[in-house]
């Protein structure tokens, strides 16, 4: 700010950041992309909406594998598409197979959103789960919007792979979502981009003009900062997590009525709690659905979760491990308490 950065800058980010991009996407994963095909967004969840508005017509039909991030069906939604649905389960590891994805396509389709890791679930796809999945993309034309924003949150065992590593055929259909939210845990500062084919990115570019213009200007020369500084503190962050993930999931694996697929990467445990449907609770309470446990547990025992319903999975419940050991230690032995 005292540099004076403060004003207008290019509607789709300044050249330094979208370089910057390039250059950590290069460094990291070693595919190659160019300025002009990025987008600078106000946050990952506003250049998925650009992706969207820019490549949807209404009517068009967008494979989501559930459970799903709450918003990608609303913002199917917003631009007339229809979110079409494919369910998959705890014993996958909530992996959508290859076989799955083909059996969805129709002549309607138009895109696939995936996103490893995944927000609920923790899941990442092993790499030739993905690969198989990119080979049916390339096979029925379909574009991938590929939500990388938990690419440097992954824990031990799992490996990360972009989506854009498999091949040029693969990469012409592929659109990468990232952003500072989760790797700089700076969700705040709203910077998000898109890497994509020149024209894909020139479709964005000319919607994002119209409708928001440049993202942050003070918030743009951040991310660079973390982009080009030092990435120590990346791998210092993922010793933190893996500490409170391994932590968490130790003491749910002892916990009554309740059963997960570890989580990869991401920081969330999407837990099974259908068994206690049907029970009373104290003071009458019943809890019928994943919605009632988790209001029940909210009132009875302070811990705050989300229900399945909102990641389409009923029977479900999502709880996030992005908080200090010391409230991991209370909201453990609050939920251990309360499920006893
Ligand atoms: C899967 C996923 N994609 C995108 C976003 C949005 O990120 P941003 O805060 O940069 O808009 C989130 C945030 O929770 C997320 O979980």
């Amino acid at each position: 700010m005292e540099a004076g950065h403060t004003h207008y800058t290019p509607a789709t980010g300044i050249p330094a950041l979208k370089q910057a991009i390039c250059d950590a996407f290069e460094r990291d994963y070693g595919v190659k992309y160019k300025p002009a095909e990025v987008t600078v967004s106000s946050g990952a969840k506003h250049a998925i909406h650009n992706v969207l508005t820019a490549c949807c017509d209404p009517g068009d039909e967008v494979i989501i594998p559930t459970p799903y991030w709450v918003s990608y069906s609303a913002l199917v939604e917003l631009v007339g598409a229809i979110p079409v649905l494919v369910e998959t389960t705890e014993e996958s590891g909530f992996c959508m197979t290859a076989e799955q994805f083909r059996n969805a396509v129709t002549p309607k389709t138009r895109m696939l959103m995936l996103n490893s890791p995944s927000n609920p679930t923790g899941a990442v796809y092993p790499v030739e789960a993905l690969e198989a999945l990119a080979r049916v993309a390339v096979e029925k034309d379909v574009i991938v919007l590929s939500d990388e924003i938990y690419d440097k949150l992954i824990y031990n065992g799992y490996t990360f792979r972009t989506f854009a590593s498999f091949g040029d055929d693969v990469r012409e259909r592929t659109i990468i979502v990232n952003g500072v939210s989760k790797a700089y845990a700076m969700t705040g500062w709203r910077i998000g981009w898109t890497l994509a084919p020149a024209n894909v990115s020139k479709a964005i570019d000319g919607l994002q003009s119209q409708q928001t213009s440049n993202p942050c200007s003070i918030s743009q020369y951040a991310a660079i900062a973390g982009l080009n500084g030092p990435q120590e503190c990346l791998s210092e962050m993922l010793v933190e997590f893996q500490k409170r993930r391994d932590y968490v999931i130790g003491r749910m694996r002892s916990m009554p009525g309740i059963s997960f697929a570890d989580p990869g990467g991401a920081f969330y445990v999407f837990f099974n709690v259908s068994q206690h449907f049907g029970r009373t609770l104290p003071g009458g309470v019943v809890v019928d659905n994943a919605s009632d446990f988790c209001t029940a547990l909210l009132e009875q025992a302070h811990v705050a979760t989300v229900t399945g319903d909102a990641f389409g999975a009923p029977g479900y419940v999502r709880l996030s491990f992005a908080t200090s050991m010391e409230i991991l230690e209370r909201g453990m032995d609050a939920l251990e308490k309360f499920l006893s």
